[in-house]
């Protein structure tokens, strides 16, 4: 079994790697800014924004899975300043002493997590993303770039901001919006599978009007607010992120998750 260095182990994806990891009996080692819960992995201090101890965490792995991002529309929710700048020490600074570490340390398998249609999006930081996918893709190191749609847990953020909201206009533009675990459980297969280059991307089981998501959000949290569907021509509804794949389907859908909150969103 390899050693693997994991990057966003404390994020969202990061929480249900770390298990998918250990339970298939790999050895993990998380990169992280302040040291977690976890007893099952080692903790490696670093922060990929200033390259603070990246040659130290790579030290004897053999696989790589970046999973850091800073998102700021992820942590905080959207604000307008995220229509005009997004930060790019991490996903791309940060990408960029990675690799060359990894390049220097001889690791054999890089696999970057991405984001379905990053090159069809305006959003600022699906630009950096897309500049972090590109290095990687540049990279001298064996890679993978996996793709998802976007979290769960990210929609349920944005549906919970327009709470306050009586009507909601929301697209009908189909999505398939993934659960993290299935994400996890796809990333842990890439580290033995054998495969490289850019993977088919998952997405998850229902591919709906992103309308009827908002929908069944409603309904889960007892919430009376209209929403209003909103038909817009496709190229519009990737420029916003709403995007699809079949290429490859999680199996947990949207509303089994919410009903696994227990409307706590
Ligand atoms: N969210 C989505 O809908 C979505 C969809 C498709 C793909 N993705 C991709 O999936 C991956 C994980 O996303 P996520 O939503 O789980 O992210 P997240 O919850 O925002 O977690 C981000 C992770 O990056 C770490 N990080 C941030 N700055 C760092 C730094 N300077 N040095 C080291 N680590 C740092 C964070 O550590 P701290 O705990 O210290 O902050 C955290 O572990 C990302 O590559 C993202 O682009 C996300």
């Amino acid at each position: 079994m390899s050693k693997i260095l994991v990057t966003g182990g404390t994020g969202h994806l990061g929480r249900d790697l770390v298990p998918a990891l250990t339970g298939a009996g790999h050895a993990v080692r998380l990169l992280a800014r302040k040291a977690g819960q976890h007893s099952s992995v080692e903790w490696a201090p670093g922060n990929l924004a200033t390259g603070d101890g990246i040659d130290e965490a790579l030290r004897g792995v053999d696989t790589v899975i970046h999973a850091a991002t800073l998102s700021p529309i992820a942590r905080r929710g959207m604000r307008l300043v995220d229509f005009f700048s997004s930060p790019s020490s991490v996903d791309v600074d940060g990408t960029r002493h990675l690799l060359a570490a990894a390049e220097r340390s001889g690791v054999s398998h890089f696999i970057f997590v991405s984001i379905v249609g990053l090159e069809f999006s305006t959003l600022p930081y699906s630009r950096v993303k897309l500049a972090g996918e590109r290095l990687v893709r540049k990279s001298s190191v064996p890679w993978s770039v996996i793709a998802a749609t976007p979290f769960y847990y990210l929609l349920a953020q944005m549906l919970g901001g327009l709470k306050w909201l009586p009507v909601w206009p929301l697209p009908t533009s189909p999505s398939n919006p993934v659960d993290t675990r299935d994400v996890a459980k796809y990333l842990a297969e890439a580290v033995t599978d054998g495969k490289c280059g850019v993977r088919p991307a998952i997405g998850g089981p229902d591919t709906m009007p992103f309308s009827d998501f908002a929908r069944q959000y409603r309904d889960a949290l007892g919430l009376r607010r209209l929403v209003l569907p909103l038909p817009i021509g496709r190229k519009m509804s990737l420029k916003m992120g709403l995007v699809e794949t079949a290429e490859r389907l999680g199996e947990r859908n949207w509303k089994a998750w919410l009903c696994e909150q227990g409307g706590r969103q």
